[in-house]
């Protein structure tokens, strides 16, 4: 069979996204499929914080993974300039994570401490400093850990310009093409199955966010994800609130272009129902308001909510299909995709390419729990 495309992506979130562009950036022709629109799940929903310090521990096998894609953003947010024209909106001004109690401070020095012993960057600062950067942080600020290179982007605009540099370089990207099935030639797939007909390819990316699983279950493989619901509200007002992302226990303040400030998040495992509700939005209100008091008065502009892939020991999972060749799963970022997003999209599209990627090692997809039906 002469194949058209050197590989199919199933799924048009920020993964997908990067591995379209990577693949298309190496030349190949590159399909990618979307049940429904562009970057409508959580990718959209998401923070955009770049926060491999703030949300990982140096000791995790996903951290020396997080801290490279950190560093590709500057020349991603050029390349996608250049390519797509899109401003993916690149902050790198740093993260306060912030003590509001005793026991959280101590945490925190302590943090500080192993980032350093481990050649990172990371300062304690007293509360009078804090405040001093960020004048309308409460009292109840004792203090912060800063992170001064966790930046953050605009998630979606990242996103939608990874779709587009991808278009750019040649990758044809379709919405409204739900991928029902993977065709299968002996012990190795052969492009996918779709409500508008069947596409062939020897390499077909699985990249289906929370969504994954049901797509692989009846191809010989239970994944261990799980989807874990998060809430937001934000809000706009005509001066910034702040000017760097303020990370506490439980609650997360990160500004935005336009004076806008978005709050989050909470964590609903188990349910991929995406309503916002009362409960999660007034206890985001609640812990937003310890830290900025001011927020009350600035206007509300929307809350959403979006679906987090996790997975059973929280690593991703990255890598081929242990029974079928050329079936490739990139999927379970739980709360670091947008980090993610650049070092995936390379590693996967490395792998694309016949090469030996030993980095994905950790993330096997056969590495604990999945069970293989034979
Ligand atoms: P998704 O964005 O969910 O995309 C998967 C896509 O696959 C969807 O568009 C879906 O429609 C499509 N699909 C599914 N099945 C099929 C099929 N059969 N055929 C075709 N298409 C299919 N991460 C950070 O790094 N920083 C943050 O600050 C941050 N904040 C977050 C805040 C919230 C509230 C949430 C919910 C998440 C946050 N995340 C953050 C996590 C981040 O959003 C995710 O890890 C990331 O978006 C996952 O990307 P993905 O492409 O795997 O999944
Ligand atoms: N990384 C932030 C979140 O997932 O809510």
């Amino acid at each position: 069979m002469t194949y058209i495309y050197d590989s199919i992506i199933v799924g048009g979130g920020v993964i997908g996204g990067s591995i379209a562009f990577h693949l298309a950036r190496r030349g190949k022709k590159v399909l990618l499929l979307e049940k429904n629109v562009l970057a409508g799940e959580s990718s959209r929903a998401a923070a955009g914080m770049l926060g491999a310090q703030a949300e990982l521990e140096s000791s995790s096998p996903l951290f020396p993974l997080a801290k490279k894609s950190r560093e590709m953003f500057p020349n991603i947010a050029a390349a996608l300039k250049e390519l797509s024209g899109m401003d993916i909106e690149l902050v790198n001004k740093g993260m306060f994570k912030v003590a509001l109690n005793d026991e959280q401070a101590e945490e925190l020095k302590r943090k500080v401490e192993i980032h350093r012993s481990h050649g990172e960057q990371a300062d304690w600062l007293s509360a009078e400093d804090v405040k001093n950067h960020e004048p309308l942080l409460s009292h109840s600020v004792l203090g912060a850990m800063f992170l001064p290179k966790d930046g953050q982007v605009s998630a979606h605009r990242l996103s939608l310009a990874f779709f587009s540099a991808a278009a750019v370089l040649g990758a044809e990207v379709k919405e409204f093409a739900a991928v029902h099935t993977f065709l299968i030639e002996k012990d190795r797939v052969n492009g996918v199955r779709t409500n508008c007909g069947d596409y062939f390819s020897e390499n077909v990316i699985v990249a289906s966010g929370a969504w994954s699983a049901e797509l692989l279950k009846d191809f010989g493989m239970v994944l261990d994800t799980y989807p874990v619901k998060g809430e937001c509200f934000s809000v706009v007002t005509t001066r910034p609130l702040l000017e760097k992302t303020i990370f506490a226990k439980g609650c997360y303040l990160v500004p935005k272009a336009g004076g806008r400030t978005i709050v989050g998040a909470t964590e609903h495992p188990h349910t991929f129902n995406k309503k916002v509700s009362v409960a999660g939005v007034f206890s985001l209100m609640d812990k937003a308001r310890r830290i900025v008091p001011s927020i009350v008065d600035s206007e509300l502009e929307c809350t959403w909510a979006g679906i987090r892939p996790q997975t059973g020991d929280g690593l991703p999972y990255l890598g081929e299909h242990p029974k079928y060749r050329g079936l490739f799963i990139a999927a379970g970022h739980f709360r670091n995709g947008i980090l993610l997003s650049p070092i995936t999209g390379e590693l996967a599209a490395q792998w694309a390419d016949g090469q030996a990627v030993p980095e994905l090692e950790p993330f096997r997809v056969d590495r604990s729990f999945p069970s293989f039906i034979t």
